[in-house]
């Protein structure tokens, strides 16, 4: 599966005719010519397993129905030129091989160009083919469904497609992970590898180095809701998130050293419990033992590894975290190592038994952890998660980077229409959110993977 490319398909599925009429119509009165085909990808939601892949470990997420679409046309006059079909995003044009990522504040183009420039280094590609694009995304921005890398993804599809070449959906994947770096953000992989692997019917395990997937089976007697706490976290414009992967970098280079190991070699905390050969609830006792809870200074962090500021800044900062002046290690390997295990147990009961109250438990042990150690939630998304379990749900939590963003809950089939109902009264309408509330507020099931739609 992961081996094989993303499917090119012959025909808009008739469901869709619409929006891909719409967006075609929108390209001909942008570009004057029809689109010769449309790319695809999904966002996505994480069911269990948050802030633990860029440390190496499993997560657990399933690609949602909403998506962007890219209809593309290729010219030969080595221009690319983007349009939104959200009048509220400006057009922008460059050169093949003349842009520049603003890493600093990155518009909605330069995800495009992240997914271009990875694409046509993957194909090595000097004089890429011109094209005509215009996106349109239909995934809530800023809300924890991966919006940005489902444009990323999205672009570098549509790139190989105008350029005719394929490569499997795991390199893509991978390219894909490490392109979005451009912008700025040190994501871990899921988001794209979900996005290309992602197949309908089924949530995925999603392991790493190397990247694989493997189906995971829900239980058929709860539904997975969606609801969007509408405070927006944009991950790229604040170092919120990449400060999380430095202190999980610091700390298990911190363990590393008091093992006695090369730890400059270190950066993720699963390559550290591969090398001592611990399991996961060993490593917490490591951490127990090695690290000291509260927050550690520059000077502290400097003095246990040996270096000067510059050297840390080497070994273990990224740009956007050079002033970042505390760490809190202990409480952020905690949840790490306890993620890691969740995932695991979660897959298995999957698996097995598939209970819904141990998942929906394992589910609310995540928030918790999420909120409290790992410190990425916020106090609305609280509010919601507390709401959605007082509401019926069997388990809840924040999903993806946090900070903001959405919930995911697990509900019993036969309690949604309550459930949907208790909490658009409780949380949307009295924020005046009523009418926003069918975008923030759905229930959802696994979707397909990224793919190219050929048009007629
Ligand atoms: C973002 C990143 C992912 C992952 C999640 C948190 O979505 O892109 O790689 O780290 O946050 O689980």
């Amino acid at each position: 599966m992961a081996d094989a490319p993303p499917p090119v398909n012959n025909e808009i599925p008739l469901l869709y005719a619409d929006r891909y009429n719409e967006i075609c119509k929108k390209f001909m009165e942008t570009f004057g010519t029809e689109p010769s085909f449309y790319a695809r990808a999904p966002g996505r939601v994480n069911l269990i397993g948050e802030h633990i892949d860029y440390c190496g470990y499993g997560v657990l997420p399933m690609a949602v129905e909403q998506d962007i679409v890219i209809a593309v046309s290729t010219n030969n006059t080595n221009k690319l030129r983007l349009a939104n079909a959200d009048q509220k995003y400006r057009q922008f044009e460059c050169s093949v091989d003349d842009y520049e990522i603003d890493k600093n504040s990155p518009q909605w183009f330069h995800y495009f160009l992240c997914g271009f420039k990875g694409m046509c280094e993957m194909l090595g590609l000097s004089r890429p083919t011109g094209m005509e694009c215009i996106v349109d995304g239909h995934i809530p921005c800023n809300a924890g469904l991966s919006s940005s890398s489902a444009l990323v993804c999205c672009a570098a599809l549509a790139t190989m497609q105008a350029n005719g070449s394929t490569r499997s959906k795991k390199d893509i994947a991978d390219m894909c992970a490490a392109c979005e770096r451009y912008i700025g953000t040190q994501g871990g992989g899921m988001d794209q590898a979900i996005s290309f692997m992602a197949e309908a019917g089924t949530a995925k395990k999603i392991d790493f180095n190397p990247l694989r997937e493997m189906s995971v089976s829900l239980p058929g007697d709860v539904v997975f809701v969606v609801s969007n706490c509408c405070v927006e976290k944009n991950k790229a414009a604040s170092s919120d998130f990449n400060t999380r992967v430095v202190e999980c970098r610091i700390a298990s280079q911190i363990m590393a050293k008091s093992k006695g190991l090369e730890w400059r070699q270190f950066r993720r905390f699963a390559d550290l419990q591969g090398c001592l050969g611990l399991g996961l609830g060993d490593m917490m006792g490591v951490v127990g033992a090695e690290l000291h809870p509260g927050t550690y200074s520059k000077p502290e962090v400097c003095q246990i590894l040996g270096v000067t500021p510059e050297e840390l800044a080497e070994t273990s900062l990224s740009p956007n975290t050079l002033h970042v002046q505390a760490f809190q290690l202990y409480d952020r390997a905690m949840h790490v190592y306890g993620e890691a295990g969740r995932v695991e147990e979660f897959r298995a009961i999957c698996d097995t038994s598939g209970a819904s109250l141990t998942l929906g438990g394992l589910m609310n042990a995540s928030h918790d952890s999420c909120s409290r150690l790992y410190q990425c939630s916020c106090a609305e998304l609280d509010e919601l998660v507390a709401l959605c379990v007082k509401s019926g749900a069997i388990g809840s939590r924040l999903t993806g980077a946090g900070w903001g963003g959405c919930a995911i809950s697990m509900v019993p089939r036969e309690k949604l229409g309550d459930f949907l109902e208790r909490v658009r009264r409780e949380y949307y309408e009295p924020r005046g959110l009523g009418a926003a509330v069918n975008e923030a507020l759905f229930a959802t099931q696994p979707g397909s993977g990224a793919a190219v739609y050929l048009a007629k």
